[in-house]
């Protein structure tokens, strides 16, 4: 039982980052940041901000961005620290392992599923959206039974089910390839919010602003817990640790450039988003910026954007199951998950069967759950990891002050103790039904731990040989 909270060694979790084992290393501090970017502009942007805007938040969405993106920058900072120090494929579930101990370790990889499968799903299903808006504008109509899930009165929804398993075989081709296509990718998706900003510029009122906060302070924090989603992925650049050329530096540039870059992205448009559409007008709607630029009758331009924007969902799809692989990697190196899960194939050097496993849970999450539901569950997911990575850098410190830290995060303990308040306030914000769904989930994940991980865990193997 004292195992449990037994933690690993920074030089071994390093060492066995060099083994026969290893992944490719072709990243640099431009990747990263563009993986950054790849992995946070997407859903959160152009699928929700349209019902923050009319059920939460109003023409002070940008509050809304602003104090998600706070909670965000205070964990990145921790992130950056812990990237530095532990550069290592797990992401936040190593710097459990390193600062915390086994079972956090555990817990932390347990949520990291939510944040990485489960928001696959949902990007899959705003992605599938798109799809469709585009169709339907040159006259071509999918039967509506393909493209709902079975809550919502459908079949299944066909294309988000295609496009994850075309982004898992993509994947399994290589880190390589995928990146110089993440690159492309982003550039095209940053163009088309310019563009957004551009055609929208002389259509501001100021009058769209009044009232500014039609629901109040609460509607506010409501709207952060719920725009949170657009923020997911900064993290997911420390899963490409192992893959990245001089990590103790880039790492924490990657993670913070592509964090600054997306919350200045997010401020503009929301302010364009309310300030050329009343509020009110975006309820229901699923493709915002799109739907901004029909209203001011911008109709080419709304289709220019719908197009970039199926670039953009796609590029946070591939990076969220780059990210989940390579936790599964780490983990099952650990021992904590089975062996399969980690094997890298020697031609491509990628987790080949991660991957299809990602792909196939990811697909079937999208193609039968509503939205809804899964984009919540991803918000609890990630905000309990940013909640133990950030006590974890406290601990590290406490007991560890000799390690070597390329990067800082200033103010400890209050900027990790920040980042605690921050998320823990909007996990409280989310509606009751995600909190009780969470917290099954967690339960299932330390039953999973206690028959499984435990029993298979390397380091207590090694122990109890040594002994
Ligand atoms: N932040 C990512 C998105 O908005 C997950 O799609």
């Amino acid at each position: 039982m004292r195992n449990i909270f037994k933690t690993k060694s920074i030089s071994d979790l390093i060492q066995e980052t060099r083994g026969e084992k290893s992944l490719n290393k072709v990243l640099g501090a431009f990747e990263l940041t563009m993986l950054g970017v790849g992995a946070i502009v997407g859903a959160g942007i152009f699928v929700i901000t349209g019902v923050a805007a009319a059920n939460f938040s109003g023409p002070a969405l940008i509050l809304s961005f602003i104090v998600s993106g706070l909670a965000c920058a205070f964990a990145a900072l921790c992130y950056a620290e812990f990237s530095s120090v532990v550069p290592v494929a797990g992401s936040a579930y190593t710097y459990g392992y390193a600062a915390l101990g086994e079972v956090w370790a555990w817990i932390i990889g347990w949520d990291l599923i939510l944040e990485y499968t489960v928001s696959i799903g949902t990007v899959a299903i705003g992605w599938s959206g798109y799809v469709d808006s585009i169709l339907r504008s040159i006259g071509i109509n999918l039967p509506g039974q393909l493209l709902k899930s079975p809550f919502e009165g459908g079949i299944m929804n066909l294309p988000a089910i295609i496009i994850v398993l075309a982004i898992g075989l993509l994947l399994i081709k290589g880190v390589s390839q995928s990146a110089k296509l993440n690159n492309i990718v982003v550039a095209i998706k940053l163009t088309v919010i310019a563009l957004f900003v551009i055609l929208a510029f002389g259509h501001v009122k100021t009058s769209n602003w009044h009232p500014f906060m039609p629901y109040g302070w609460g509607g506010v924090f409501q709207g952060a817990a719920y725009v949170f989603f657009a923020y997911i992925g900064f993290d997911a650049v420390s899963t490409a640790a192992e893959e990245v050329k001089d990590a103790k530096k880039d790492l924490p540039k990657g993670i913070i450039f592509s964090l600054l870059i997306c919350t200045i992205i997010y401020m503009v448009v929301s302010l364009f988003l309310t300030g050329v559409v009343p509020y009110y007008k975006y309820k229901g709607v699923s493709a915002p910026v799109a739907f901004a630029l029909q209203q001011i009758g911008i109709n080419w331009g709304s289709v220019l954007v719908s197009v970039g924007a199926l670039f953009g969902l796609t590029s946070v799809l591939l990076v969220m199951m780059f990210g989940q692989t390579r936790i599964f990697f780490a983990m099952s190196r650990d021992g904590l998950l089975p062996k399969f899960l980690g094997e890298v194939n020697k031609k491509t050097k990628t987790p080949i069967t991660s991957t299809v496993i990602v792909s196939i849970a990811a697909a079937i999450i999208s193609g039968f759950l509503p939205i809804g539901i899964v984009s919540e569950l991803t918000n609890i997911g990630t905000l309990a990891a940013f909640i133990i990575v950030s006590i974890g850098v406290v601990v590290l410190r406490k007991n560890r002050p000799d390690l070597e830290r390329p990067f800082k995060c200033p103010l400890v303990p209050v900027v990790p103790a920040a980042a605690v308040v921050f998320c823990g306030y909007l996990i409280y914000k989310l509606n009751l039904a995600t909190q009780l769904r969470f917290v099954i989930w967690f339960a299932l994940g330390l039953v999973v731990y206690f028959l499984y991980g435990m029993r298979h865990s390397t380091m207590n193997k090694e122990e109890k040989k040594a002994s």
